[in-house]
């Protein structure tokens, strides 16, 4: 179980309003350290995250002989290996600790798996239950040697040759295709992953920036290596996925204004302007430019007059969404015709089973809300009071807990609010700075 060591009083609010830019997306922040670690050269990232996932990452490529400096402006410079990880070496020597980062401990799993030398990746409690069978299918169709713990971490690897494969994935996962992708760029022969529905596409974009070739079809990605790697310098977009909470606060406020600035808003990841335009917000985009073939632009968002109105989520939707289905599910009451979320049984093996504490949580606000297997249904026109939540130590529950506590009668406490840093550390603080009281 985990044990909460903060708890964050929320206070509701009249309205959401002001400008901000927030830290470095979380996903392509991985991408880039573990590709920088790995490649040749000195590459230099300003707006890296500033979560506690992306540190953990950065720890084990140092660990595996990476150099790492964060500078004096924040940037974040790191010294690329050249194409050869360093074993950790004595039998005594640390495990690679990936913490609370599904991120990191899939995909560095496949850059793993080619090089030579034995290496064991464990993860704190709550990564220890997320299944990894889903990486060691394809990684062992391709020759590798990778031991699990039923099912789970730790893992052991024990690195050497591959051969190239073409995989379907049974579940959408860019972890897992990216997992296949970094073992693929080290094995001589074509790599192809296939997928149903198309998964966020950070590693295709992130390892062409850094000068890889990888070809693309509308449901595949193809990789022939060997491939080297060379350094680049890039200003990493804003996380919309944790712009989520700031523009799901603001389109419950009537009379609301917030502007991200510089936020990432590659197409695989922005449904959520999408969703938030039809249940009726006000979503306008400026600016928009190409970073590293990463879109950024500016977001402005503004509350429609009346409630928000209602949305359903199925399909492709859901694993597109999956970050942001519970930040959706928590403004849910607040909409007039409710959400419905289905196909997002992928929710329960995250951090913590998403559906069941999102489902527990509104309760505890007085909440009418109905659960299934893969989503839930929460009925609009409700309104919440404040409670305390139980944020099962999830960061995007704490933080989705905090928009609905805006809109709720009363104060809610947060328990495990310090889980908001494995992504946003800054989360409270921004949120004090645009909600009006
Ligand atoms: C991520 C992919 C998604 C997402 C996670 C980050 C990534 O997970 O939920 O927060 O950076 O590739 P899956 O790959 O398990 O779908």
């Amino acid at each position: 179980m985990h044990t909460p060591t903060e708890e964050r009083i929320i206070r509701p609010a009249n309205n959401i309003y002001g400008s901000l830019r927030l830290p470095g997306d979380k996903s392509i922040s991985h991408r880039y350290g573990m590709l920088a670690a790995f490649a040749e050269g000195t590459s230099r990232f300003t707006n890296f995250s500033t979560g506690a996932d992306c540190a953990s990452t950065l720890a084990c490529m140092e660990a595996l002989g990476a150099k790492v400096r964060r500078l004096e402006d924040g940037s974040v410079e790191v010294v690329g290996v050249g194409g050869r990880v360093t074993p950790p070496q004595s039998p005594s020597a640390q495990p690679l600790d990936c913490g609370n980062s599904g991120s990191t401990m899939r995909m560095i799993s496949g850059l793993l798996e080619p090089q030579e030398g034995r290496f064991t990746l464990v993860g704190d409690e709550s990564l220890s239950r997320r299944p990894m069978e889903r990486i060691r299918k394809p990684l062992e169709a391709m020759g590798a040697r990778l031991t699990l713990t039923e099912g789970h971490a730790p893992l052991l690897i024990e690195g050497g040759p591959l051969w190239a494969i073409n995989y379907t994935t049974p579940v959408p996962s860019a972890q897992v295709k990216t997992c296949i992708l970094l073992a693929g760029l080290q094995t001589a022969g074509t790599t192809t992953v296939r997928e149903a529905v198309r998964t966020r596409d950070h590693s295709e974009l992130a390892l062409r920036a850094f000068g890889a070739n990888v070809e693309r079809s509308l449901d595949s990605v193809s990789i022939a290596g060997p491939q080297k790697l060379r350094a680049i310098e890039a200003d990493v977009p804003g996380d919309i996925s944790s712009a989520a909470f700031f523009l799901c606060a603001a389109a419950l406020f009537p009379g609301s204004s917030l502007v991200l600035d510089a936020l990432g808003l590659n197409p695989t990841r922005a449904a959520l302007l999408d969703v938030l335009t039809a249940l009726g917000a006000r979503i306008s985009v400026l600016n928009l430019e190409e970073k590293n073939a990463e879109l950024v632009g500016t977001v402005q968002v503004t509350a429609p007059p009346e409630s928000l109105g209602s949305t359903e989520i199925s399909g492709a939707l859901a694993a597109q969404l999956i970050d942001e289905l519970p930040a959706l599910a928590a403004i849910g009451p607040f909409t007039s015709g409710g959400i419905r979320i289905r196909d997002a049984r992928e929710l329960r093996v995250k951090e913590s089973d998403r559906i069941a504490l999102v489902v527990r949580n509104l309760r505890a606000m007085g909440a009418e809300v109905e659960e299934f297997e893969d989503g839930l249904d929460v009925p609009g026109g409700q309104t919440l009071h404040g409670a305390t939540i139980d944020s099962g130590g999830d960061h995007r529950i704490a933080m989705a807990f905090s928009v609905a506590a805006l809109r709720a009668e009363g104060e809610t406490r947060i328990q495990g609010a310090e889980s908001a840093a494995i992504s946003f550390p800054e989360f409270f603080d921004l949120l004090d700075l645009v909600a009006e009281r």
